[in-house]
């Protein structure tokens, strides 16, 4: 059974592709990476990444997603059996669904912080806190157990419920009422930085390019970044490219994808980093610089508990609109395979996500220096999870390349891609070898570094 769902408007694909894309990736961990591994340094390595594999892998998965019309396992398990194609190729769909539960898991929890922080601003709970007492307060926060499952619940039962109201009704409307507002935000946040913050020692701190700042580590946070940043090698896109109207370019589409994503990206960078400056703080707080440093700095400024909750909105509606893209390809499987309603197979995954996302709950508070996981391997549930996150995705994304570039006719390409003869040989010299060579080269070096 083919889906016939099909997105209502022609901009709907985009819409939700960049409501996938655009999340706490962009605006909670690029800022701090990149402060961590040499600004400009690491943004000339993550730009040429996106160019080499996250741009060709984007276009391979949306359009395995649109030629298949299926959800991704459904679909896989269709196209390699059309092109006699060993049905292994169909663990792209199961590894894909275990990495949207796993990443669900634990993108709940952490977007529930940003639901905590929205209401401390609100309050003024945070209006004259020093450096102490914002750190403090953070770390009250991942000491309580009961909190954090309170926020993760809110957030995922949230999100399940506009998947549960169906793709157009629940999906398309949300995206279509949510994604202006934040675009929106994003512009008076930018605005507010650039007034109140130090924006010429964020443009030095995240532009300057310093040769000496690259490194090996750099490149793999690079390529961790980009698959996540993109949402690559979890089915999301799949998904979605599954609902895209055959007449909209696939090329022209993900390249605004990329683009939009980067300067996202680079927004959210440069006016945390201008506010962080502008409050003569440390910008090298890590993940905390978003939920210790970036409150303090606020708070410093005139509006700023108003403008600081208006920020924390912002990360909450592009999480949201991340999170349904994990849910969307599983609900949908549990649809096509099992015959469940929509609100059923929603449920499920939520409820099977929910329950994970307790393991990363209890990593910062009861399990945070000795649990069933550090005996066995050494590191927290937490760090388990973003591990597997950074296998999967990447393990993911090169079977997608390699089943693109190999399995497809060029026909089918053509028929999917209609760009021009260059383009479209360009794009599959990439996915059949470069890309592919590029994650497998990351993959091997990084190995021995896991283990040191
Ligand atoms: N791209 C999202 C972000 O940058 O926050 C994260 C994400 C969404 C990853 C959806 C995977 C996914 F399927
Ligand atoms: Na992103």
């Amino acid at each position: 059974m083919s889906t016939n769902n099909i997105w209502t408007h022609k901009g709907t694909f985009l819409l939700a592709a960049v409501g996938s894309a655009v999340g706490l990736g962009n605006l909670w961990r690029f800022p701090y990476l990149a402060g961590e591994n040499g600004g400009g340094a690491f943004l000339l390595i993550y730009i040429v990444t996106l160019c080499i594999v996250g741009v060709p892998i984007l276009i391979a998965e949306i359009l395995l997603g649109r030629s298949s019309r299926r959800s991704p396992i459904m679909g896989m398990r269709f196209l390699s059996r059309t092109h006699n194609a060993s049905r292994a190729w169909e663990s792209i769909g199961w590894l894909s669904a275990a990495a949207a539960l796993i990443i669900l898991s634990f993108y709940s929890v952490i977007a529930g912080w940003a639901l905590h922080y929205t209401w401390r601003m609100l309050t003024g709970a945070l209006a004259n806190a020093d450096a102490e007492l914002a750190s403090s307060s953070f770390q009250s926060l991942l000491a309580s157990p009961s909190l954090l499952t309170l926020y993760h619940t809110l957030f995922i039962a949230a999100s399940g419920l506009i998947v549960g109201l169906g793709v157009h009704r629940g999906i398309e409307n949300g995206l279509r009422l949510m994604m202006p507002a934040l675009l929106a935000i994003l512009v008076v946040i930018l605005a507010y930085s650039v007034m109140h913050g130090n924006m010429p020692a964020a443009v030095d701190f995240l532009l300057t390019l310093q040769l000496s700042d690259l490194s090996f580590e750099g490149w793999l946070a690079a390529m961790g970044q980009s698959f996540f940043t993109l949402s690559l090698g979890m089915g999301a896109l799949m998904a979605y490219g599954a609902y895209m109207p055959g007449e909209i370019s696939l090329s022209r589409t993900a390249l605004a994808i990329v683009v939009i994503d980067t300067v996202v990206a680079l927004i959210a960078g440069l006016a945390i980093f201008a506010l962080v400056f502008g409050a003569s703080l440390d910008p090298a707080e890590g993940p905390g610089l978003m939920f210790i440093t970036l409150p303090l700095a606020f708070v410093e400024m005139p509006g700023g508990s108003l403008v600081g909750a208006v920020f924390f909105i912002l990360v909450l509606g592009a999480a949201i609109s991340s999170a349904i893209s994990m849910i969307e390809p599983v609900a949908a499987f549990l649809v096509e395979r099992f015959d469940l309603t929509r609100a059923q197979s929603v449920t499920a995954m939520v409820i099977a996500s929910w329950t994970l996302g307790l393991l990363t709950v209890f990593s910062f508070n009861v399990w945070s220096s000795d649990s069933p996981f550090h005996d066995l391997l050494g590191i927290n549930a937490f760090q388990l999870m973003e591990l597997l996150t950074h296998i999967l995705m990447p393990l993911g994304g090169l079977m997608v390349a390699l089943f693109a570039g190999w399995a497809l006719t060029h026909g089918e390409i053509m028929k999917e891609l209609r760009t021009s003869e260059g383009w479209l040989h360009t794009w599959r010299f990439l996915v059949r070898f470069i890309s592919p060579a590029a994650v497998a080269f990351v993959f091997l070096r990084a190995i021995p570094q896991i283990d040191g």
